[in-house]
Parts: structure tokens; sequence; C-alpha cells
């Protein structure tokens, strides 16, 4: 497979095309941004880190019944991936109360919901991806009401294994974001990436944030964040 042109530059990730039409390759880079791309700071090793841990995460679901866009992970810092047309949602999901859903409702930090929380977010630099609701995604032709379903259906599955990998590593999945894509098909698959960019994992021992909030609130040191979540899933997926 060889690289050619580039299609898009993300916040963490470029995006090329390749030799094969159904095929992207995707470059994750050294750096981290914060309120919507306005504050973007080089972090040693981040895109190798989080390449890793996302190619051995997509492997995880795949093995465990949920289909994602991931086909291989050729070198550090590139990840080959099935080109589908994404939808323009982030899909979160929240096991316990904390950053936006917090701040909106006044709960307290981490306060454990009876059912995961599902919410959409319309993906929109100019409007600041506002939250969606379901009706919303309809009146706007985002996505037909079959195809929310389907993602709501696989957001769960993924909360469910990914919660059990997070607990076998010693951390709680407090919430986590994720995207699809529709393929050539029209099938809904999983794509994008799942790193502790995209999650919000907490020490169960310490209480310790090992994700992108130590970033986002000046909490230390992002790589060696990265690089115990990724010792740690190595271990689990090792086993
Ligand atoms: O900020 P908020 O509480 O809504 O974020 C919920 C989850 O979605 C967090 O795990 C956060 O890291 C993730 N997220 C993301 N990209 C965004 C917004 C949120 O990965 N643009």
């Amino acid at each position: 497979i060889e690289k050619e042109t580039l299609l898009y530059t993300g916040k963490a990730k470029e995006m090329y095309t390749t030799n094969d039409p159904e095929i992207l390759w995707v470059e994750y880079l050294d750096q981290a941004t914060a309120l919507n791309g306005k504050r973007k700071v080089p972090i040693d090793q981040k895109g190798r880190l989080n390449n890793r841990i996302s190619s051995l995460i997509f492997k995880d679901l795949a093995a465990h019944g949920i289909p994602n866009h991931f086909i291989d992970q050729p070198t550090d810092y590139v990840q080959l991936v099935k080109r589908v047309t994404m939808i323009p949602l982030e899909t979160v999901v929240r096991n316990a109360a904390s950053g936006s859903f917090e701040r909106r409702f006044a709960v307290a930090h981490l306060t454990k919901f009876p059912e995961p929380v599902l919410e959409f977010f319309y993906k929109s630099d100019a409007l600041d991806d506002p939250f969606i609701n379901d009706s919303q995604i309809h009146a706007l032709n985002i996505a037909t009401p079959e195809v929310v379903a389907e993602i709501k259906r696989q957001a769960l599955q993924v909360n469910q294994r990914l919660t059990t990998i997070f607990a076998a590593m010693g951390v709680q999945l407090v919430d986590f974001k994720i995207e699809f894509g529709l393929t050539a098909a029209g099938d809904v698959l999983l794509a994008d990436e799942i790193s502790p960019d995209s999650c919000r994992l907490v020490d169960l021992k310490t209480g310790a944030s090992l994700d992108k909030d130590v970033f986002r609130k000046n909490l230390g040191d992002l790589t060696s964040v990265y690089q115990e979540v990724l010792a740690r899933l190595v271990t689990v997926e090792e086993d």
C-alpha cells in the first residue's frame, strides 16, 4: 500500500488516500489540541502512543464482534483503515458524570448513572459541535432513524467491551466519544479513533486522570500518562 494525496488534516491526525481506493492512510500526530483546536501544543510520542492504543483497541473490538474500520498498523505512526463516508456526529457514551455533563446539570463529579447515557454532538467547527437530539438529526438529514438506532446499538456494545478492557487495566471508563461512517454497502461502521484523547479514564486506585484531561487541565506530563495506559493495555491484550 502506498500513501498518495492528503485528504484532510484533523486535530491529531492526517488522512491520505492510497493506491487502493478502499483504503485510507492515517498518520497520528505528536500534538494535542483543546478548545476545539484553538490551543495546539506539540506532545512528544503522543501520535505513536495513540496509534498503538487505538490499534490494539480496534483489534480487540473486532475480535469481540464489533466490526470497525481498522485494517493494519504498518508503522509506529501509521494506521491503514477502510474508507467510509463519515457521519458528522460525535457519539458520546457516559457511565458517570464528568466534563460537559457535570457542568450542564451541576451534578457531583463521577456520579454513577443507573444505565449508560448516550449523547450526540453535531460535528461543526463553525458551530462549536453543538448538542443535537434524534429529531434534530432527522430534521437536518444528518442520518436516518435506522442509522441512528444502529449507531446507538453499536455505541452501547463498544461501551460494554471497553468497560471490561479498562476494568482489567485497573481503570474506570467514565465516558468516551466515538464516530461512525457508512460503507459503500450502507452499513454503519465504527471509525475514527479510540484513545485517551477521546476517553475519560480514572485510575481505580489513585483516582488520577489517565487521559487528555491531564492536558486540558494542566495536571502533568501527558506523554508519561499515555505510556502508562499503553503499558497496562498491552498486559491485558497479551493475556
Ligand atoms: O466534554 P464532554 O464531557 O462532553 O466529553 C465527553 C467525552 O467525549 C470525553 O471522553 C471527551 O474526551 C470526549 N470528547 C472528544 N472530542 C470532543 C468532545 C468530547 O473526544 N470534541
